[in-house]
């Protein structure tokens, strides 16, 4: 078939003969970068809306950018993006926003294709230490990372999902010695940072309606989402607002959706400001040091490359170190700040011995696979083409879907004291199950071909869905180390999976859950069944028995790429603590780490939101300590109280 336009083809034709050419490449072996780039085409020409033209952020070519400014970001992720945007209010501040990634390409906006940006050039592709605990089903024994290297870094790769974590965890931030992080101290700032859609939330006194970040129930949900709701309703679960009063429950999902399409903090902050001439993104420019006095302990400046080019620049009052929980900890480490035997172990010279950097790494693990075989009596499958069209033509249809979270909800498994609202277990249960995404499935998590074979190779075109019990409260604590003095240098990861007993226990009580979800009367309506394929490795144990979900857990070790906690903020007197809870390095003058490895624990839940808080807050604790006006709402106040002043500064 001809792609290639003829004047007179009305459009509607034109659309359908390049989806059929689009699926055909898709079809043949190995084509899905070229179907993405196809598609990729048909949207710049049919969706002016994803394009976004006049809002796109402008990138300063190096021979335009200063080489001094008042702010360094290191990162244009989910709190760099954030960040930048709040520091530029202040008209008289020139900040640098510094991103090793390019621009968001326009497919990121589709809701349903997150995970088929894995391992391209706009993800970091970590892998972790082989281990004979965990990831045993993958390639080489290692489980594969992923994080965005691109503006809005994982918030414009992640799943969307939007949930902020449970009360008692901020409270016990606060307990742990962080003054202002309690549950009412940040409740503002989820709420500075949301403008949720959700008619019957706009209400809620947990919401918030005037911020940039656009919080909706996905556009499109599948047939499943009812069936699965009510199976939790039979189960005693009640639907809540899982960022609401209480936690515990189930519910459809909120996403980070606008007009059902993703909206990255690129998106929601940096877009509506890139008109500002005091901020300066500079994208593809890899931060390979922090500079800092050695004598004074004083941050003034970084080294970036960009286009194989070293380059200085320099701050006059901070630079702030957004590079998520796995490179944050790296950048410290290279640029002298870090446990002392090990720089020197490296050949790292020691400028302030830290020994908390790139400790106490944390992460939510999951247990892979559980798909549950159905005969619905629905038919919601349809074709690429039609997908395809409906998106393009319609905006509307399984593309705005989060295939794998339907339905989302939180239990506790140990605990029948139900004014105890403080879950051990989050669930998230989707219609797209492993059985059917083979590509996707195997090339994320890097499952070896035998082990994806086992559990699926006769079931792969039936109907399914699948259940992901993930352990929000791990006791096993993991770390960071530099493999050596060269910033493209990957960092060694070690994550520790199930070291701590009550771990892999805990987590196995989500199969059960899931087991008890597909025997209530409402699935049985569907003839829910758990897939029987076992892995050889676990075979000699009964199935479905507890020992074998033991085993099976070691092997379908699934990430959910929730990393936090390797610069963890606490007291001076803690001396894991790596800042302080205004977020200054402890020991270092005019550096921040402003991002999720901050977190003193992962919070129960996904991680996006949480970071994008401590960024609204942190941008506030920098305008304070800076004697800069903080707008309220319409309101604005100074704050120039002398104990916000930093004596650091
Ligand atoms: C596949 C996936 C799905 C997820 N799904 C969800 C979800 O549904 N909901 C949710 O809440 N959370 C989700 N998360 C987690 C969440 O998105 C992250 O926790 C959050 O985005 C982390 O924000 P951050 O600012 O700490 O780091 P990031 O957003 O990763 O930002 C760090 C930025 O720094 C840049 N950078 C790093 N080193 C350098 C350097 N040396 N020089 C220059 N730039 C550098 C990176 O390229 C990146 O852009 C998901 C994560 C993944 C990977
Ligand atoms: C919040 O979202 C609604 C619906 O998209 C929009 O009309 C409104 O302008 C947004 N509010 C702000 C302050 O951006
Ligand atoms: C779910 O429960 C509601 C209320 O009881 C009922 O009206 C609806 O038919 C049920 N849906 C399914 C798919 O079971
Ligand atoms: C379901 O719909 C798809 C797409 O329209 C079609 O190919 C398939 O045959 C249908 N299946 C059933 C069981 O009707
Ligand atoms: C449940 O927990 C609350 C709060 O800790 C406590 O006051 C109450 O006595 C507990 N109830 C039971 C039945 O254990
Ligand atoms: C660091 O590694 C990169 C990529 O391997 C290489 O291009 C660069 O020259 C190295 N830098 C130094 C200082 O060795
Ligand atoms: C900018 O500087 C001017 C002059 O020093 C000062 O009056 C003003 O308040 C400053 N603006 C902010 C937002 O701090």
């Amino acid at each position: 078939m001809d792609i290639v336009p003829d004047r007179n083809t009305p459009l509607p034709q034109l659309i359908v003969r390049w989806a059929y050419t689009g699926i055909r490449l898709a079809l043949s072996p190995g084509a899905t970068i070229g179907y993405f780039a196809f598609f990729e085409l048909l949207i710049l020409l049919l969706r002016p809306d994803i394009v976004d033209k006049d809002n796109r952020v402008r990138i300063v070519p190096t021979e335009e950018l200063p080489n001094q400014f008042d702010f360094i970001i290191i990162g244009a992720g989910t709190a760099g993006a954030v960040l930048a945007n709040r520091l530029t209010e202040n008209t008289n501040w020139t900040v640098l926003l510094l991103e090793a990634g390019g621009d968001e390409r326009l497919i990121y906006a589709v809701p349903a294709l997150s995970y088929n940006f894995v391992n391209t050039d706009m993800d970091w592709q970590f892998k972790t230490e082989p281990s004979s605990n965990y990831c045993r089903g993958m390639i080489n024994n290692q489980c594969y990372w992923t994080a965005g290297k691109v503006l809005g870094g994982t918030s414009s790769i992640n799943t969307l999902m939007y949930i902020r974590g449970n009360r008692r965890d901020y409270n016990n931030w606060r307990d742990s010695g962080n003054l202002g992080w309690g549950y009412d101290d940040v409740l503002p700032y989820f709420k500075k940072a949301e403008n949720v859609t959700i008619p019957d939330l706009r209400e809620s006194s947990y919401h918030g309606t005037s911020g940039p970040l656009t919080v909706e129930n996905p556009r499109y949900e599948h047939p499943i989402r009812r069936y699965l709701l009510n199976g939790t309703s039979e189960m005693g679960y009640r639907q809540v607002d899982v960022n609401g009063k209480t936690q515990i429950g189930f519910n459809r999902l909120q996403t980070t959706t606008r007009n059902g399409l993703r909206c990255s903090t690129e998106r929601a902050y940096l877009r509506p400001v890139a008109g500002r001439k005091n901020l300066y993104i500079s994208t593809n420019s890899l931060v390979s040091k922090i500079l800092i006095d050695k004598t004074t302990k004083t941050a003034y400046g970084v080294e970036f490359v960009r286009e194989n080019m070293k380059h200085t620049v320099r701050a006059t009052k901070e630079v702030i170190l957004s590079a998520g929980a796995l490179l944050s900890p790296q950048l410290m480490m290279l640029s002298g700040i870090g446990p002392k035997e090990h720089l020197e172990e490296v050949g790292v010279k020691v400028i302030h011995d830290s020994p908390g950097v790139g400790q106490n790494l944390q992460d939510h693990i999951t247990i892979g696979g559980l798909t549950f075989l159905i005969d619905p009596p629905y038919n919601a499958s349809t074709t690429t083409l039609a997908e395809v069209t409906d998106f393009l033509v319609k905006k509307e249809g399984q593309l705005y879907g989060i295939g794998i979270c339907d339905v989302l909800g939180f239990i506790n498994t140990r605990c029948d004291n139900s004014s105890i609202d403080f879950p051990d277990l989050q669930i998230v249960i989707g219609s797209t199950a492993s059985n059917k995404n083979s590509e996707v499935v195997k090339s994320v998590n890097g499952l070896r071909d035998d082990f994806y074979a086992a559990l699926y190779a006769d079931i792969i075109d039936k109907e399914a869905y699948e259940a992901i019990p993930a352990l929000i409260h791990p006791k096993s604590r993991g770390y960071i180390k530099l493999r050596g003095k060269n910033v493209s240098q990957k960092p060694i990861i070690v994550p520790n999976y199930f070291d701590h007993p009550d771990d892999l226990e805990t987590l196995v009580e989500g199969v059960f859950f899931a087991l008890d979800l597909s025997k209530t009367s409402t699935m049985k309506k569907l003839n829910a069944r758990l897939n029987s394929n076992t892995i050889p490795e676990c075979a000699n144990l009964n199935f479905p028995s507890r020992d074998y979900w033991r085993c099976y857990a070691r092997f379908f070790s699934i990430s959910v790429y929730h990393f936090t906690s390797t610069c963890k903020m606490g007291p001076a007197d803690d001396k894991m603590a790596v800042v302080d809870s205004r977020l200054r390095v402890h020991g270092v003058n005019r550096l921040r780490v402003v991002d999720a490895s901050i977190m003193p624990n992962v919070p129960s839940g996904n991680t996006n939101a949480p970071t994008i808080m401590i960024a609204e807050k942190a941008a506030d604790l920098i305008k304070q300590d800076w004697n800069s006006i903080i707008s309220v709402g319409c309101k604005t106040s100074n704050v120039r109280t002398s104990e916000n002043i930093s004596p650091e500064l």
